[in-house]
């Protein structure tokens, strides 16, 4: 349990404020970075993110009924339902109420109960908001019921929400990093025995410098889920002649070449990709243990060309903002992260570079998109906790 931050303190001032109950738990959700490793974890590949400092925080209280009321201070928006007539919606409730819903539907015991929502993961950067949100719930339920669910199953729990709620057939990376963060660390998860490890992410006078194109394509959902389709295709051409493969994860590029490429050129690219990412993130976590940042640095462009020309996720911001870099000596590497088509960039700069390369990318990047950049230095953080907040705020 982590004590007071101002954030959590105001957000419970909120919830006093709006709702007449003092009996609340207060959960903190950060967002999350992902150094390599993209469209692996629903290939059975693994990941590498990292829980942040921008966190979604929510406050919730029992209610002696079935009513669900929420409020979200982003929007300064009501919504009050109950327990039976809960669905989806196209707004920030949806990730709070597909939560619910997958909590009534594995039989927990909850009842009504009122949520503040607030945080400052900025909405569609690419930095999992809608995941933290999720968690947020999840773990606030779980403390108000008493559920006794373990965090692994919060995670799926969150998961599967997003999918039903929003029909994105989302992997299990941002629910994960959200929820199991450790401050100043990295988590290796193999996605498929969801096996994790930690690694310490220090970067001896460099930072993460998260680039916001401040975009999000609405292709997002549906390509998302075409690239889903499209490596269960890859992986079932192969399956024909290889019975033991079930997912990109035990596919080589040979295999590829050799059942794949000749029926459709575009699954055979989307599929190298993905089979070549798996084995790059390997090898980053071998350079990160070895301390050697440029080598990480120079894979992740690697990324970066194999999700614009391969796996077409990227758009023209993000190559932009990539290539406007390339040649920067005070960046070792940078790369479109999380979904694609809109979102961040994730650079690795040099402490005495930051400055001077966002103020002059911020002009370019005006000039040429015609679009505000805004950046953030990512700083690592735990993972979902409880809030403790202090005496006076009673
Ligand atoms: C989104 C999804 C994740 C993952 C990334 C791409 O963030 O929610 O599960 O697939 O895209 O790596």
């Amino acid at each position: 349990m982590s004590t007071i931050n101002e954030a959590a303190q105001k957000v419970s001032n909120i919830f006093t404020a709006k709702f007449d109950q003092t009996e609340t738990v207060v959960v903190r959700s950060p967002g999350r970075v992902n150094i390599i490793g993209e469209h692996t974890d629903y290939n059975e590949g693994f990941v590498l993110p990292a829980a942040i400092d921008k966190a979604i925080y929510v406050v919730a209280a029992k209610r002696n009924d079935t009513a669900i009321h929420l409020y979200s201070v982003d929007f300064d928006e009501t919504f009050e339902t109950s327990l039976a007539a809960i669905k989806p919606s196209r707004d920030w409730k949806t990730y709070i109420l597909g939560v619910v819903d997958q909590l009534i539907k594995a039989g927990y015991p909850i009842g009504g109960f009122s949520l503040v929502l607030d945080g400052d993961v900025p909405i569609g950067a690419g930095l999992s908001s809608s995941a933290a949100v999720e968690c947020a719930t999840v773990f606030a339920l779980n403390e108000l019921f008493d559920l006794q669910i373990d965090r692994m199953s919060m995670v799926k729990i969150a998961q599967k929400a997003e999918q039903t709620y929003s029909g994105v057939m989302v992997g299990i990376m941002d629910m994960f990093a959200s929820m199991f963060g450790k401050k100043d660390h990295v988590i290796k998860l193999d996605c498929r025995s969801l096996e994790y490890e930690y690694k310490p992410f220090k970067l001896k006078g460099y930072k993460a410098v998260l680039l916001n194109t401040n975009v999000k394509h609405t292709l997002s959902s549906s390509e998302y889920n075409t690239r889903r389709k499209q490596c269960e295709q890859g992986v079932a051409w192969v399956k024909e002649h290889h019975s033991n493969v079930n997912s990109l994860r035990d596919v080589s590029l040979e295999m590829l070449q050799q059942h794949v490429e000749q029926k459709d050129e575009v699954i055979f690219r989307r599929c190298k990709y993905v089979v070549e990412e798996i084995q790059r993130l390997l090898a980053a976590c071998d350079d990160l243990d070895r301390n050697d940042i440029a080598a990480l640095g120079a894979k992740m462009y690697e990324t970066h060309y194999g999700l614009s020309k391969l796996y077409e996720v990227s758009c023209k911001e993000l190559d932009y903002l990539v290539d406007a870099v390339k040649e920067n000596p005070g960046v070792l590497g940078a790369r479109m992260m999380g979904g694609g088509f809109g979102g961040c960039t994730i650079n690795l700069v040099k402490d005495e570079a930051i400055d001077e390369l966002v103020e002059q990318l911020s002009v370019s990047y005006k000039e040429n998109m015609n679009l505000e950049l805004s950046a953030y230095i990512a700083t690592i953080e735990n993972g979902t906790e409880v809030m403790k907040l202090a005496e006076y705020s009673k």
